[in-house]
Order: C-alpha cells, then structure tokens, then sequence
C-alpha cells in the first residue's frame, strides 16, 4: 500500500460518536444458503449474499455463518452527510465506512462486489492504530497509522483481512473508484 497523507482534519468526531452509537449492516460468512430467510431478518447484506464469488469464499472456509464479522455503513444506511472536502473527489463511486466491535474478524479474502482491476483503492482508518486492531493487506500487517491517513491499494482486490482483538471498536472508511476527476 502507498501512503497519501493525512486527512484527519476531514473526519468529524461527531461521525465517530454516531457510528459507534448506531448499528450497521451487519456482515457475516455465508455457508449456506437454507436459512437466507433468517438472515433477511437479521438485515445481514444481500448484496454480499447475492455474490457468488465472495460467498463460495466464505462457503469454502471454516467459518462459521452465524458469526457477524463487522458492520457495514454506506450510502444506503450512513446515518451522516460524508463530506470529505478536498477528498469527495473520491467519493464518486463506491465507498463503504467498516465498523469492527472487539471479538470480530474478516476473514482473508478478495472483494468481488464492483471490483475493477483499474479501479482505485484507498483504506483510511478513522481512528488510531491501537493494539489489538489488525489489519493484513497482502500479508503485511499495518501497524501504527493515524486516523485520517489515507493508503491506497496495489489493487482494488488485493488480499486483506481484519480482526479487532482490542478493547475498542476499528472504525476504516473502505473507498473504490473507476475514475478519479
Ligand atoms: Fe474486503
């Protein structure tokens, strides 16, 4: 990942007292699809659920599908105006705020929802690295970054994974564009 400066000032920490007091979509494996009816009720995200790819990942894996691994805020559920200023520019198209509570992981994985292979990439922590908040992008673990550091991908599917064995909540705005203006 290549760094691209630091945008705290950007970030409002009303967004962070929102976010960690509102619930998101929440985000599990999928092992099976027998009991999607439950998961519908759960208001778990049929998008993933839809996707063949992701899900034979998680299908294929040890996981099991009752786990929520973290909470999803994007433009259909942001309970905020995102307005980044200088960076809205990367906010034309697809971009998606992960909330992980202590105890959830993402298991190693490729996105596959609107992945390009041009498409940019970019993963900004809203909070600073604490220990206990890991983050593997490529089988390096990304340690001691600042909220508002802005890193962009080698690809919009590279290898990530997450898991939160802190005492505090991982909060990273997740952004996926096929054009920068
Ligand atoms: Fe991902």
């Amino acid at each position: 990942m290549d760094y691209y400066g630091n945008y705290r000032h950007l970030i409002k920490d009303e967004w962070i007292e929102i976010l960690l007091s509102t619930k998101g979509i929440e985000i599990s494996p999928f092992q099976d699809n027998d009991d999607s009816k439950d998961k519908k009720e759960k208001n778990i995200d049929q998008t993933l659920a839809n996707n063949s790819a992701e899900e034979d990942l998680f299908k294929n894996g040890p996981y099991d599908d009752n786990l929520i691994m973290a909470e999803i805020f994007d433009n259909r559920n942001c309970p905020f105006e995102l307005d980044l200023g200088d960076l809205n520019k990367y906010l034309q198209g697809d971009w998606w705020i992960v909330k992980q509570a202590p105890g959830q992981f993402m298991p190693l994985h490729r996105d596959t929802t609107n992945v390009h292979d041009d498409n940019h990439r970019f993963w900004m922590p809203w909070k600073d690295y604490e220990a206990g908040h890991v983050f593997i992008h490529e089988n390096k673990f990304i340690t001691n970054y600042k909220c508002g550091d802005l890193y962009r991908y080698d690809k919009d599917n590279d290898l990530h994974g997450s898991v939160n064995i802190g005492l505090s909540h991982r909060i990273v705005l997740q952004i996926s564009q096929k054009e920068i203006p």
